[in-house]
């Protein structure tokens, strides 16, 4: 099944909440939110306050993608605001096992991204740890980008490995997904979609996000 997560960094902040509730009600089973710290990434965002006033617009599953270093220090916050999947990096920390296992511990699903740059093979030791792999599709830090077609043989690359173990792994793609290149996508065998300025900025975002899912 194809689930789709929009990213929240291409709503109009003005009225977040509305924004959230309009494209849970227009078919997003996620609600992707982009935590930036302006050191592991060149950004800022918002934090865990903001996502636990947003909480009580929607049931939809709060997928918390965490840009930030040492990402253990603000678990327990995020937890506690709501979220039901946090994602950390993989280049983030230095243990990112212990950290997936607090995550788990804490009873959310623990989830690993890498970037562009980092292989594949990063996630295979920890794949029993994981809920989730977010393959980043573009670099992180910014909306609204295009996506980097090569990233998806890592997205192949990890569902292989998964299927050949026998594990039904959600394995999330993020930046730059448009209508226009999403049967690659899923091709490569991605199953959670983020999509940020392609749902929000839409005229009409239940067709985007129908459309990303068939
Ligand atoms: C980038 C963020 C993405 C981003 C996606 O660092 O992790 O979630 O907001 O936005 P689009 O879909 O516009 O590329
Ligand atoms: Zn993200």
């Amino acid at each position: 099944m194809i689930i789709v997560s929009p990213s929240v960094l291409a709503a109009d902040f003005s009225k977040l909440g509305d924004e959230i509730k309009k494209v849970a009600d227009a078919g997003a089973e996620y609600i992707h939110l982009d935590v930036m710290d302006g050191a592991f990434v060149p950004n800022m965002s918002f934090g865990a306050p903001v996502i636990s006033c947003v909480r009580k617009v929607t049931n939809a599953k709060f997928d918390v993608h965490l840009m930030i270093n040492d990402p253990i220090r603000y678990i327990d916050d995020f937890i506690a605001a709501g979220a039901d999947i946090i994602t950390i990096h993989y280049e983030s920390c230095d243990d990112p096992k212990a950290v997936l296992r607090y995550i788990r511990e804490k009873g959310a699903l623990a989830s690993l991204s890498i970037k562009p740059a980092t292989p594949a093979e990063a996630v295979y030791p920890l794949i029993n740890e994981l809920d989730m792999v977010l393959v980043m599709t573009v670099e992180p830090g910014f909306g609204g980008q295009k996506m980097i077609p090569e990233t998806l043989e890592k997205v192949r690359a990890i569902r292989d490995f998964a299927t050949s173990r026998g594990i039904d792994l959600n394995i999330e793609v993020d930046g730059g997904i448009t209508t226009d290149n999403i049967s690659l996508v899923k091709e490569a065998g991605a199953n959670v979609i983020v999509a940020g300025s392609a749902v929000f900025k839409a005229q009409d975002p239940a067709s985007v996000i129908a459309a990303i899912k068939n």
